[in-house]
């Protein structure tokens, strides 16, 4: 319990440090009837996906369901990916949620199944309970001497009290090293972790409250534990199958977990490892958490994966599986076969549909107001009204990039707040995908490779008729 409060707080520690796409997003923004409040955690508007995503993370945390598929379909920057983080923010540390675009497994040195299997196994937690035994107390006095000679090993004792005893412990060279590492003073309420040694500070004892003026903001003061100082303690850790399979695939061992270079598993480690797992579950010894796994721009994958999928759903340690496309009827990967959004009918026949749609003026500027907080730029109204239209006009992601080098020019010319003049400037200088084909169709004789018949004739190809043509083809298809 402890090790996850310490990990969500080192993560709050980090996030500031780059900003990334969908940094600024931190959740659902769901209230708790799983109502989308408008603008909330970073979210703005496309209530009914987000609410219908507030409904698988249910789904997710009740643990029971396996192997549903879920598919966030719409326009290009319309927000799924920015769901799909959403909900995996909304789950919290503790439940599996991996992350992959379709492409991905393509440029893996494994065969397409075994990539996808291990991107499975590594959204299925497994919490294995523990008990442990900890002393838990507040430390009265750390004395830590080094002998006077200069050579030997430092000696140290380690005075900690509960509301009803006190004892003095012995400490060794270890304890002594960790003890100073973590920086353990009179009057912090630390545990030890008898087995391993280690210690976590729970935060400052109420009682030392008015001791130090200078402690900081994020001082945690806690109550000073009460009965003995020695205690049973339950924990709970979750671990993904995937990583009991690399620590238990002898070739390579755990220490491919970091370097990611785990290289195909062998089937027979896996059917050991899920017996080994169901009989800790009949034990009482362990559960499954089941998590998602998220697959971005999923008509990139190929048939064999789809099939695959198919199959693997059906399996009782499934996740969830959230996948998100762009695409409408389109060819499926690898066949001549077209299907709507590049996925085969049997596998959408199994899948529950998100749709997401087009965002209004309003919620853009939203968006853009958000996205300016997160990169922390400061922007005038008018400034802000202009950004919009370019949003509503180019696309809300061209907008968005703009944002940080308006910034810079504004900065540039030492001003405090990104005016009118600014975006006028960047949106002269940095051209969106509309005006690049313009430029490209009037200039394309003079670049290299161009393909496009002269200008009168790919009218003729306009998109419509092109999707038109698939249409027809699915019809055909399928009757
Ligand atoms: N409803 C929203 N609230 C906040 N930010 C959003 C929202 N929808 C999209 N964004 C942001 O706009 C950008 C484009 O959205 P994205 O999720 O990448 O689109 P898609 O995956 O649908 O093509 C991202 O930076 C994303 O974080
Ligand atoms: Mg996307």
């Amino acid at each position: 319990m402890n090790v996850n409060v310490n990990v969500a707080e080192t993560r709050e520690v980090t996030r500031i440090e780059r900003i990334g796409a969908h940094s600024h997003i931190r959740g659902l923004g769901l209230d708790d009837t799983l109502d989308p409040r408008p603008v909330s955690q970073g979210l703005v508007g496309q209530t009914s996906a987000r609410r219908a995503a507030g409904v698988v993370c249910e789904m997710v945390k009740e643990g029971k369901i396996a192997g549903r598929a879920v598919l966030i379909a719409g326009q290009p920057g319309t927000g799924k990916t920015a769901i799909a983080m959403g909900i995996a923010q909304a789950l919290g540390v503790d439940t599996p949620f991996t992350a992959m675009a379709g492409s991905e497994i393509y440029s893996l040195e494994m065969s397409k199944t075994e990539a996808l299997t291990q991107a499975f196994r590594k959204s299925i937690g497994v919490r294995i309970r523990e008990e442990t035994e900890i002393i838990e107390g507040e430390v009265v006095e750390v004395q830590i001497d080094r002998p006077a000679t200069g050579t030997g090993a430092k000696i140290g004792k380690l005075t900690l009290k509960t509301t009803e005893m006190e004892t003095v412990y012995d400490l060794g060279t270890k304890m002594i090293d960790s003890v100073i590492k973590e920086k353990v003073q009179a009057g912090d309420v630390i545990t030890i972790d008898k087995a391993t040694g280690k210690i976590t500070k729970l935060g400052r004892s109420f009682t030392r409250a008015r001791d130090y003026d200078a402690t900081g903001a994020q001082t945690r003061f806690v109550q000073c534990p009460e009965g003995e100082l020695q205690k049973k303690k339950e924990v709970t850790h979750t671990v993904t199958l995937h990583e009991i399979d690399v620590i238990n695939s002898r070739t390579q061992g755990f220490l491919a977990l970091f370097s990611g270079d785990t290289g195909e598993i062998k089937p027979e480690v896996r059917d050991q490892i899920n017996a080994k797992v169901s009989e800790w579950r009949e034990e009482g010894k362990a559960e499954i958490a089941p998590g998602v796994l998220f697959v971005d721009e999923v008509h990139m994958l190929d048939m064999e994966c789809f099939s695959y999928l198919n199959r693997a759903l059906e399996d009782d340690m499934a996740p969830i599986v959230v996948m998100a496309t762009n695409r409408g009827i389109t060819r499926i990967r690898g066949t001549n076969y077209t299907s709507p959004h590049g996925i085969p009918i049997d596998l959408l026949d199994r899948m529950i549909i998100i749709p997401t749609s087009p965002y209004q003026e309003k919620e853009l500027m939203e968006i853009l107001k958000i996205r300016c907080e997160e990169e922390d730029c400061e922007m005038g109204e008018d400034a802000m009204k202009v950004l919009t239209r370019i949003a509503v006009e180019a696309s809300l992601r061209y907008a968005i990039q703009l944002i940080s080098v308006a910034n810079l020019v504004c900065k540039k010319r030492k001003g405090t707040s990104i005016s009118v003049d600014d975006i006028k400037r960047v949106y002269s200088l940095f051209i969106d995908e509309a005006r690049s084909c313009q430029f490209l169709s009037e200039y394309q004789n003079e670049f290299m490779f161009n393909e496009v018949a002269p200008v009168s004739k790919t009218e003729d190809v306009s998109k419509d008729s092109e999707v038109e043509g698939e249409v027809e083809q699915v019809m055909e298809t399928s009757s």
